[in-house]
């Protein structure tokens, strides 16, 4: 079944009155445009034109009706024609279609007049018999898009320019470096040529050139070591900001005289600024009078803080290699003090004390055989002591071995280690298995102390830590290099724990191993995990020449 849709009565609510079609009621729907609209004939002679229209040109109708739409809105003589202003109206008569086209329309009188970017959609008006009569000019005020749009792009190349920044900065560490390629990079994105980067001396509070372009020896010298507040720059590191000058020949607040001899004019100096301290200055000029534009100021800035950061990156990383060279050095002179330390107190050990026991042992026993012969009980007495002073006496041979092996220093690096294995690891009842490769060959003392002393710490760790059944090491003389390889099979254990943590002054072997191995230009791998051993990769590079003196 079909249910009638309800008519539609004036009392239904639907106000909908009869369409008017007055043109009173046509031009105040026209009137009530913001868009401008007005009719033009051939001969680009206004015909109609709306209020907006009007009110833009700030004229009455009896004014507007007759004019030229190019004489109105370009003051020209001539219709619009290309390539500065391409007609839209000329195109409609032409194809018979709808064209649009972006101009730039001057309105107000006098000194009122300003220009505003506009877009002109032109449209045809046809007679009965489908020719065009007249031609529709709808014009609308994008200022305001044209404004954002050229907001955008400027941030676009602000954006382009800080990644191009970015991108020349973080090429490297180094400060020259970096300033070299920042300030070229600048002077590209600004167009120009000259110019240079101050940096702020600490000690000295005081500004000079680290790198310049186009800039005269003289300037740059004559500039050197300008202070907090002096001259232009002086004043922009002193404060933070910027400054931007139109002629600095004739600035007042110039204080050295080479900057009118150098003929600069145009000049912006922004301060390089990083974690709220200025580290230097960054100066752009031109020799001709051109003033710098508000973009340029904006891109100045923003790149101004990217170089900063880069600056202090590099200082940064300059001051930690000079620290890490000093760590080094340190280490070195520790190692070799510990080193002279050492063989002074074996030698010292072993020239006065073991030689006074041994006296001591000699002489008790020649005491007791001069002793009548029922002294028994002093004899005894007397041989109980001499063998304390003969046990005493090999702790201390011990104890010098440990200090500083005669071997090594004797016999060289190979002696060293085979009695060493032997005294240590054989004794500890772990199966060692020692062989070398290559030709064996003699060291200077320090690389033989190094390598002996890295030996000594791993063989100490497995007789102390591993709870290894057998052990292995292995020295290899090769071309350029000498590399050691040592092995346990004992329990392993995790090698970042261990590095991680140091105890009560123990836990610094593994860390010392490899010290010594990076002073002497080496590396040293190890490889452990818990149930899996332990292997020791040890290589430094050797200069073989000839053999030194032993
Ligand atoms: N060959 C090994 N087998 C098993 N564990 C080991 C071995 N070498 C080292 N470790 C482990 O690594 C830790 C760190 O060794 P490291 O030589 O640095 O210190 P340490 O021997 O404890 O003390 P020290 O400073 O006297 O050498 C050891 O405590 C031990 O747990
Ligand atoms: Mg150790």
């Amino acid at each position: 079944m079909q249910h009638k849709k309800p008519r539609r009565t004036a009392k239904s609510g639907n106000q909908t009155s009869k369409p008017q079609t007055a043109p009173e009621y046509w031009q105040s729907i026209i009137d009530s445009f913001d868009d401008e609209v007005a009719v033009i004939d051939r001969d680009f002679r206004i015909v109609y034109a709306n209020a907006a229209a009007m009110r833009r040109y700030g004229l009455s109708k009896a004014k507007i009706i007759g004019r030229h739409c190019y004489e109105l809105s370009h003051s020209a003589l001539e219709p619009c024609a290309l390539p500065d202003c391409r007609c839209p109206a000329s195109e409609v008569w032409k194809t018979g279609n709808n064209s649009q086209s972006i101009h730039v329309h001057r309105y107000g009188t006098g000194d009122a007049t300003e220009e505003r970017y506009v877009e002109v959609k032109a449209s045809p008006v046809r007679n009965s018999l489908g020719d065009i009569t007249e031609v529709v000019l709808t014009t609308r005020d994008i200022a305001e898009a044209k404004r954002m749009e050229q907001r955008i792009l400027e941030a676009n190349r602000n954006l382009l320019a800080l990644n191009v920044i970015a991108d020349t900065v973080s090429q490297s560490l180094d400060l020259d470096t970096i300033l070299n390629s920042a300030l070229d990079k600048v002077l590209e994105l600004m167009k120009g040529n000259t110019g240079g980067i101050l940096l702020l001396d600490n000690e000295t509070q005081t500004l000079s050139y680290r790198v310049y372009r186009e800039l005269s020896e003289e300037f740059v010298k004559g500039i050197a070591g300008l202070k907090l507040g002096e001259g232009i720059a002086g004043l922009v590191a002193q404060r933070g900001e910027p400054i931007y000058v139109d002629n600095i020949s004739e600035d007042p607040r110039v204080t050295r005289s080479v900057v009118v001899t150098e003929g600069l004019r145009a000049f912006a100096s922004v301060p390089l600024i990083s974690k709220g301290s200025v580290l230097g200055v960054m100066n752009i000029a031109s020799h001709t009078l051109q003033r710098f534009t508000p973009e340029d100021v904006q891109l100045l800035s923003s790149i101004s803080h990217q170089i900063a950061v880069a600056i202090e990156n590099a200082e940064l990383y300059e001051k930690l290699q000079r620290r890490e060279e000093m760590r080094g050095e340190l280490l070195h002179l520790v190692i070799t003090t510990q080193e002279e330390e050492r063989r002074r107190i074996a030698r010292g050990l072993h020239d006065e004390i073991s030689q006074a026991l041994t006296s001591v042992a000699v002489n008790l026993e020649a005491v007791a055989d001069a002793l009548p012969l029922d002294a028994d009980e002093v004899k005894a007495r007397l041989k109980r002591i001499q063998s304390i002073a003969i046990g005493t006496l090999d702790e201390i041979h011990k104890v010098i071995w440990e200090l500083r092996p005669s071997l090594l220093d004797d016999l060289g690096l190979i002696p060293a280690v085979e009695s060493y294995v032997e005294t240590h690891l054989t004794a500890a009842g772990v199966k060692a298995h020692f062989e070398t490769a290559g030709p064996e060959r003699r060291m200077p003392t320090n690389l033989e102390t190094a390598i002996f002393r890295i030996i000594q710490e791993a063989v100490t760790n497995i007789v102390r830590h591993a709870g290894a059944e057998s052990a292995s090491i292995s020295i290899d003389f090769e071309e350029t290099s000498i590399a050691v390889h040592i092995e346990d099979d004992g329990k392993g254990f995790d090698l970042d724990e261990a590095m991680r943590t140091t105890r009560e002054g123990r836990g610094l072997g593994l860390l010392s191993m490899k010290e010594r191995a990076a002073l002497l230009g080496g590396g040293l791998n190890i490889k452990s995990r818990p149930g899996q051993g332990t292997q020791i990769d040890l290589e430094i590079p050797v200069k073989w020449g000839k053999p030194p003196n032993v």
